[in-house]
């Protein structure tokens, strides 16, 4: 096992300075604030499991909400008030409304989702009491998939929920089988269909989402989707036929809290950001399967 040199090649490439804090810390905050000059933030950082949420709700909201209100809070202090939100798909809850719209109420089904519809909420009240914010709101589909280079992707903690790092650990042996969760949805094949959507694909409509930010004041809510939904067999066998591989996989009973099917209408992000997604789900599975590949072989940095 060897560390990852490139990763830090590519951040020096971009010459991206990088400062790791706990935005629990308002203190540390307002130090990267300080020293920085700063003009919009993006705010990835959060607690993103469903199961987890359930069971430890406190962490999510603490982790998810004190930390965004410190943010915030710094922010207005120091008059940055461009703000771009990750929230989620998982605040439409189930819908019958498929394709999805931004125009959907939001009914989170657990406190993972909570925590987007309240972190939506504070921005929604920000945003009336001072309208020199500039707030774009992304509401993430399936995001899947890694950089193309096969040196950038995401390493779950511990035992993944989501499909494909499940799948990926299956096809690297890692995992003896896949549990596919119920057959029985009223779904082309029975299982659940979801809006996957390549990770690059998502970055790129953030890029585009800082650019309205600049030309624009105000709160806009987009998803970030393909507006094409795949079921979880149709995943397994484009995964199995791109890169000639098999996954093992047995059918079991629908996981709790599941919708059927959740889909974006990826539309208003098209007409107003002039993004939409461009990868297919064979682009998403190969460079999935890619960046396992490279996890086998480095030990990241916490
Ligand atoms: C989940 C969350 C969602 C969150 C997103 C974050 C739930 C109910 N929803 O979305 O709120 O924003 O992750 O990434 O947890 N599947 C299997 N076997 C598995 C794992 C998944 O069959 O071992 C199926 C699921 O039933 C689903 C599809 O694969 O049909 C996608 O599941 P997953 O990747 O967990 O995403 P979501 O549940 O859609």
């Amino acid at each position: 096992m060897k560390k990852n040199p490139k990763v830090s090649v590519i951040m020096s490439e971009y010459n991206t300075p990088v400062e790791k804090l706990d935005l629990l810390s308002k203190f540390d905050i307002q130090q990267v604030f300080q020293q920085n000059e700063i003009d919009a933030v993006l705010h990835f950082a959060a607690s993103k499991s469903v199961n987890e949420s359930v069971k430890n709700p406190l962490k999510y909201y603490k982790n998810n909400i004190s930390s965004m209100v410190n943010l915030l809070e710094v922010m207005k202090d120091f008059n940055v008030k461009k703000f771009i939100f990750s929230s989620s798909a998982a605040v439409y809850g189930s819908t019958a409304q498929q394709p999805i719209s931004e125009l959907v109420d939001t009914q989170a089904m657990n406190p993972y989702g909570q925590t987007k519809v309240i972190g939506e909420d504070f921005l929604n009240d920000l945003y009336i009491s001072d309208n020199e914010w500039s707030i774009a709101v992304l509401r993430y589909f399936n995001p899947i998939g890694a950089h193309e280079s096969g040196l950038l992707g995401e390493q779950p903690n511990g035992t993944p929920n989501n499909l494909m790092p499940l799948i990926t650990q299956v096809a690297s042996k890692k995992r003896r089988l896949l549990y596919v969760f119920g057959n029985d949805y009223n779904t082309i094949d029975g299982t659940g269909v979801r809006d996957y959507i390549h990770v690059v694909d998502l970055a790129k409509g953030h890029v585009s989402a800082v650019q309205k930010l600049f030309s624009t004041h105000g709160l806009h809510t987009y998803n970030l989707g393909t507006g094409e939904g795949y079921s979880v067999l149709e995943i397994i066998n484009t995964f199995e036929k791109v890169n000639n591989v098999d996954i093992a996989y047995k059918i079991v009973d629908r996981r709790a809290g599941d919708p059927p099917i959740c889909f974006a209408n990826p539309t208003k992000a098209k007409e107003e950001l002039g993004w939409s997604a461009e990868r297919t789900l064979e682009d998403m599975c190969r460079d999935s399967w890619q960046w396992e590949k490279t996890l086998e072989n480095i030990i990241l940095p916490n």
